[in-house]
């Protein structure tokens, strides 16, 4: 059983949907901790109800972002973790932190990467016309919103649609792909390497499954 540790900001939808298919079976990991940056995140609440340890780690109380990365990284560690999932966790991190954690550390991004890396996502798609737009789970690394992709979940763009309604589509299948990331890893199925992921010993295409 794989130990887990979930990083978010907000919502936490996405670890409500993680937590789900663990009670569900489909996940052979458990997650040791959920940490927020923001005492108000309603995440923090799903935890709770969940029976999860919660810590909150606020970035404003320290100098600057090296000097907060340290100190979550030591808590983070504190409990052992095999995964670092990201959840909506609304920070840069800085190289140092990502590279402690190369190979086990997971975000997800709401549009098909690698277009729209950053904010404003659904918008963004509207506004360059992307026929279809989506979801990615990825691998962390250095670069933005650049690391090797997992898995990504497409959904047209419709006439009439706005940043709202792709925004609400876009939710359902995050709801849906990182459990099955997060599964897959605690299964021992994906692996980070130097040419890029590895889905049971075979290398994903670049666009990881779709
Ligand atoms: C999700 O849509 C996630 O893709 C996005 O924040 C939302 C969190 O929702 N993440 C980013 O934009 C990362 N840059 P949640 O708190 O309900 O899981």
């Amino acid at each position: 059983e794989k130990r887990i540790v979930v990083l978010i900001s907000g919502s936490g939808s996405n670890l409500q949907a993680i937590i789900d298919s663990i009670a569900a079976g489909s996940i052979a990991g458990r997650i040791a901790a959920v940490i927020s940056n923001r005492a108000d995140a309603y995440g923090l609440t799903r935890a709770s109800n969940a029976g999860i340890d919660t810590q909150v780690m606020d970035h404003k109380q320290y100098p600057d972002r090296a000097a907060f990365d340290n100190a979550l990284q030591e808590t983070i560690d504190g409990y052992q973790p095999d995964l670092v999932v990201l959840a909506g966790f609304m920070r840069i991190l800085t190289p140092d932190f990502v590279r402690h954690y190369a190979g086990r550390l997971f975000n997800i991004h709401p549009s098909l990467l690698p277009l729209h890396k950053g904010l404003h996502t659904h918008q963004r798609a509207l506004e360059a016309g992307d026929p279809e737009h989506g979801c990615t789970v990825h691998f962390v690394t250095e670069e933005l919103d650049g690391g090797p992709l997992v898995v990504q979940a497409p959904i047209p763009v419709l006439p009439g649609d706005d940043a709202e309604s792709l925004q609400q589509r876009v939710h359902i299948l995050e709801h849906k792909i990182y459990p099955l990331a997060v599964a897959w890893f605690c299964a021992g199925r994906l692996e980070l390497t130097a040419t890029g992921v590895l889905f049971d010993g075979t290398p994903l295409p670049a666009n990881g499954f779709r």
